[in-house]
């Protein structure tokens, strides 16, 4: 038995290395994986996604990163800036906390676009984005 599983593993690399012509294929493809998981933290926040909004959801950093950061990053056009739990919190409490405050950014406010660009996130991907960057 042991005889036959040595030529199996070499036939099943080969067939990998096969399939990438290149290590700069190789490479590509496991960017993505590279890029989230390489922190870390966007790993374990990618858990908590899926924990609660099911297989699939994007992890909370994501969203910012590709979403929110152009302008609360910065504070833009007037935006609460990512980690101001301060400016956060005023706003939170004016508006019936973190899900008043989910409401406006799911509908736009004034600068704010609907659902900060991510047309494509859910409410709970949003919520995670604002709960990341407001530390509510
Ligand atoms: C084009 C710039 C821009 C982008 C992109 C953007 N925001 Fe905003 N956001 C704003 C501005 C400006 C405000 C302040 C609006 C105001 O009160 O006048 C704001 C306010 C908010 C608020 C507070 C709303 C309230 O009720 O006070 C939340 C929550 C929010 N943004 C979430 C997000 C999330 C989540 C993303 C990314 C998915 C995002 N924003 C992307 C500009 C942006």
């Amino acid at each position: 038995m042991k005889m036959l599983a040595a030529p199996a593993t070499v036939l099943a690399l080969w067939a990998v290395s096969a399939q990438a012509s290149t290590t700069d294929d190789i490479a590509k493809r496991l960017e993505p994986v590279g890029q989230v998981c390489v922190t870390g933290q966007e790993c374990k926040g990618m858990e908590v996604a899926a924990a609660t909004a099911g297989g699939g959801a994007k992890a909370p950093k994501d969203v910012i990163a590709k979403h929110c950061n152009a302008c609360h990053g910065t504070g833009l056009l007037g935006a609460p800036k990512i980690g101001d739990k301060a400016a956060w919190k005023e706003r939170a409490d004016h508006q019936g906390g973190l899900d008043g405050i989910l409401a406006k950014a799911i509908t736009g406010i004034n600068s704010m676009p609907p659902k900060g660009t991510c047309a494509d996130c859910s409410d709970d991907e949003l919520k995670g984005a604002i709960k990341e960057m407001s530390g509510l």
